[in-house]
């Protein structure tokens, strides 16, 4: 069995910098025709300058002409001209609201919704997508539940706004994401893939600890329906969050799931499985070209359920860095057809 995908962008993907964006960018523009680069650094890419260096600097890690970085500011509050400023940057996508403090280099966030209005309403008038890490600091299992009411607020109050409600966990979230035609999605592999069983009912698996958590399997399945029956506002966002091995094996693992290597075999997986990949090309592409207007360039990829063994790590520039199915064979992969 094979399927052919054409330009297979993901949505949501964190590069890094320095040695570990040399090691990792190039594993993401081996097989995407794009992605959505998250502003998560140290300190976070909050202005002109240090967009334009951080676009160069992914551009040049990634290496591959047919690969477009789509870039982010990570949220403050912005001038309206400071947003017009950003909008004339080439590859400047959108904003990234991190609430302060819920995720990896999320320090500098929003403390509090109100004060980001002014922000949020140039952002809406100047047609600039707002992205969302929609979790609280509740309970670790109802942090995104707890969220949910910022979606609908946000929703409501910016209605040309277009929000994009990142890598979501929970049934109930996709039901706010139907209350709202302003509202889209990512869904991440490892969110379709896996439940808080698999990260440590049997044992603890650091490789799997990401943020938002895995949730329960009414959780799963709902995500699953989501993109298996290829909802017009949901698109993928692998999420792909590589810490060095140390910093995942240790006593205070850090989160994120470093699966750029393996999305798209991972995904031939599961949709070949529900018998669904004709769904799979407006999943990885067709739905986010049309809800933000893209044209990526092109780039023909192959998945055939041909098996793929999966390294322990990637080791290069003096990084290690283990991927999702780490030493495992998956039963799909991909390849590049070239013109
Ligand atoms: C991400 C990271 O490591 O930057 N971690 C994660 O668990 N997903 C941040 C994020 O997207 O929350
Ligand atoms: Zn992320």
């Amino acid at each position: 069995m094979e399927i052919t995908l054409t330009s297979p962008l993901d949505m949501h993907l964190h590069v890094r910098d320095g040695e570990m964006m040399r090691l990792v960018a190039p594993l993401s523009a081996q097989y995407f025709a794009g992605a959505v680069i998250m502003p998560n650094l140290v300190p976070p890419v909050v202005d002109e300058q240090s967009l334009r260096a951080y676009a160069a600097r992914v551009k040049n890690a990634a290496d591959d002409a047919s690969f477009l970085p789509l870039m982010t500011l990570f949220f403050r509050n912005y001038s309206e001209s400071d947003l017009r400023v950003a909008k004339t940057i080439p590859g400047f996508f959108a904003v990234k609201l991190y609430p302060a403090g819920v995720t990896t280099n999320s320090d500098m966030g929003v403390q509090s919704l109100r004060t980001a209005e002014p922000t949020l309403r140039s952002m809406e008038e100047l047609d600039i997508p707002l992205l969302v890490h929609g979790e609280s600091h509740g309970f670790v299992m109802d942090r995104e539940a707890e969220f949910l009411p910022a979606y609908r607020y946000l929703a409501e109050q910016f209605p040309k706004l277009r929000i994009c409600m990142e890598h979501i966990t929970t049934a109930a979230a996709a039901h706010v994401l139907d209350e709202y035609e302003n509202l889209s999605a990512t869904i991440t592999l490892h969110h379709l893939e896996f439940t808080l069983d698999d990260v440590l009912g049997t044992a603890m698996k650091p490789h799997l600890f990401c943020k938002p958590i895995a949730k329960r399997e009414e959780d799963r399945e709902a995500l699953l329906q989501l993109a298996l029956s290829a909802h017009p506002r949901v698109m993928f966002g692998s999420d792909s969050a590589p810490h060095p091995q140390h910093r995942k094996e240790c006593y205070d693992c850090s989160a994120g799931v470093f699966s750029a290597p393996v999305a798209l075999a991972g995904l031939a997986k599961i949709f070949a499985r529900h018998r669904a990949l004709d769904k799979l090309q407006a999943f990885v592409c067709d739905n986010a070209c049309r809800l933000y207007g893209l044209h990526p360039p092109t780039k023909t990829v192959l998945l055939r359920d041909t098996p793929l063994h999966v390294p322990m790590q990637y080791c290069s520039y003096g990084q290690s860095v283990v991927p999702l199915y780490a030493g495992e064979q998956i039963p799909w992969s991909a390849s590049i057809v070239r013109e």
